[in-house]
């Protein structure tokens, strides 16, 4: 062991300057001008985990392609076998200048690395992978066999990965997958996610006239689609945060005071949070704290809200349509697909005659439940311990990972979450960030997890 960190030590910042041509590839693989960007950065992966040592192979897919890298040749018979999951595309960077230094230029201020991916999710999984390069230079025989599975489409809603698991099954199936593409509190308070929330995604749009009108002319006597949408959704929520759609929370699993008692534990300031988030004040559903409501309520949000004219000054019109993305996060045990099916049944009930309602449902992933007190819990909990040198924390986290329920259909494999992100490091926004203490302590991470997971009886 002793070898290993004494590997990383010394390599830190060859390590730190790898991971910066990594985040130097504009991997995004929302915008199809990026295609050969995205595939640029697949290869560098590839060829990166070869020198380390790690059998990787690309797997070209409809989207965008997959790497795998296996630290064996064979599996052996008996060995304990564990799946690492990470994706090397990234978000869209807009807006631009909002950014103190060009997103794919990564820059290291104050012990801290900027750029775009840089927590999520590149700098989280290249310190497991550089932990993985620590056992295999250092000559240590790794505890496990492991596989490391790093996508290109997690964040437009991955496609081609669940095609990919099935088609893999048996080469894929093991004893726990382990993903670190998610938050702690701060570096005090390390923490084994056992929650996330489903999405659900769909497009709302409302037509009126045939062609924008002159609104001093018409408007009055035909419909505005801008106002009706507003007024359609705005409400989808009443005043106490309470999504009004009838039946949303039929299936919502309520929280048991073990979870309560465990997410009191995580710290939180109010007036941090606010700073933190520019708003003056905090809004969401009555009767539950911050954290439940971000993490284990069902919530809705506007993505996204276009209609009428854009440009400097003014133009009066009564526009033709009016369109908004929402999404909708989900908690055990709704369905995405029933939701949106109420959230367009709502719609259709409520929406006037004077304008023409078009729903397009869009891409969907269940929410992620899994129990904390398992063997395979405890054990992560123990490598977090000894990673942090702090006691961790139990956490759910608002945000999805729809591959996951994946992980489990197809594998049967449970997932660990062990986060390596802050609550600042600003993912798919403006000045996104990873700290360079995440880095280091998530390499110490990798370093312990392979063996207290292995020691773990099945
Ligand atoms: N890593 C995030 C999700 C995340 C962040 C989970 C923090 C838990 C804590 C992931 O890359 C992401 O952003 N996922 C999308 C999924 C969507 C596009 C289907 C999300 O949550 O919006
Ligand atoms: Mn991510």
């Amino acid at each position: 062991m002793d070898k290993i960190l004494a590997y990383l030590k010394k390599n830190e910042k060859r390590f730190i300057r790898e991971l910066c041509d990594y985040v130097r590839f504009p991997s995004i693989s929302a915008q199809p001008q990026h295609r050969g960007d995205v595939r640029a950065c697949a290869d560098w992966l590839v060829k990166h985990c070869r020198q380390i040592g790690i059998k990787t192979t690309l797997h070209p897919t409809a989207g965008h392609p997959i790497v795998l890298a296996r630290t064996f040749d064979r599996r052996t018979p008996g060995r304990p076998h564990f799946l690492l999951y990470g994706h090397y595309d990234v978000q869209p960077v807009d807006p631009l200048n909002l950014w103190k230094h060009p997103p794919f230029e990564p820059r290291i201020t104050n012990g801290v690395l900027y750029g775009r991916g840089a927590s999520d999710n590149k700098g989280q999984h290249f310190a497991h992978l550089k932990a993985v390069e620590a056992y295999l230079k250092t000559g240590t025989a790794l505890p496990c066999d492991l596989t490391l599975l790093i996508e290109g489409e997690e964040e437009t809603g991955g496609v081609s990965l669940p095609g990919f698991l099935r088609e893999h099954r048996s080469d894929l199936r093991c004893d726990a997958v382990v993903i670190s593409d998610n938050g702690i509190p701060d570096l005090k308070h390390p923490g084994l996610t056992y929650a996330l929330r489903g999405i659900a995604a769909l497009e709302v749009r409302v037509e009126g006239p045939a062609r924008d009108l002159h609104s001093g002319l018409f408007g009055g006597s035909v419909d505005n689609p801008a106002l009706v949408l507003c007024q359609l959704l705005a409400s989808l929520r009443d005043g106490h945060g309470h999504l009004t759609i009838p039946g949303l929370y039929d299936e919502v699993q309520p929280l048991s005071r073990f979870e309560r008692q465990a997410m009191a534990r995580v710290p939180f300031s109010e007036r941090h949070y606010r700073r933190l988030l520019g708003v003056p004040r905090l809004f969401g559903e009555k009767g539950f704290t911050p954290n439940e409501q971000r993490t284990a309520r069902p919530t809705l949000e506007i993505n996204g809200l276009t209609s009428g004219y854009q440009g400097e000054g003014s133009k009066t019109i009564v526009p033709a349509w009016a369109s908004a993305k929402l999404t909708l996060r989900l908690v055990p045990n709704q369905k995405p697909r029933r939701v949106l099916e109420l959230v367009r049944r709502h719609l259709r009930k409520i929406c006037p005659p004077t304008v023409r309602l078009i729903v397009k449902l869009g891409h969907c992933g269940d929410p992620y439940w899994v129990s904390p007190q398992g063997p395979m819990a405890r054990a992560a909990m123990k490598a977090l311990q000894e990673a942090f040198g702090c006691e961790p924390v139990l956490l759910r986290e608002g945000g999805s990972i729809p591959i996951v329920n994946d992980f489990k259909t197809i594998l049967g494999a449970e997932t660990l979450l062990l986060g390596l992100s802050l609550p600042d490091d600003n993912p798919h926004s403006p000045n996104e960030k990873f700290d360079l203490a995440c880095f280091r302590h998530g390499m110490r991470l990798g370093v312990g997890l392979w063996s207290r997971l292995s020691a773990n009886p099945r």
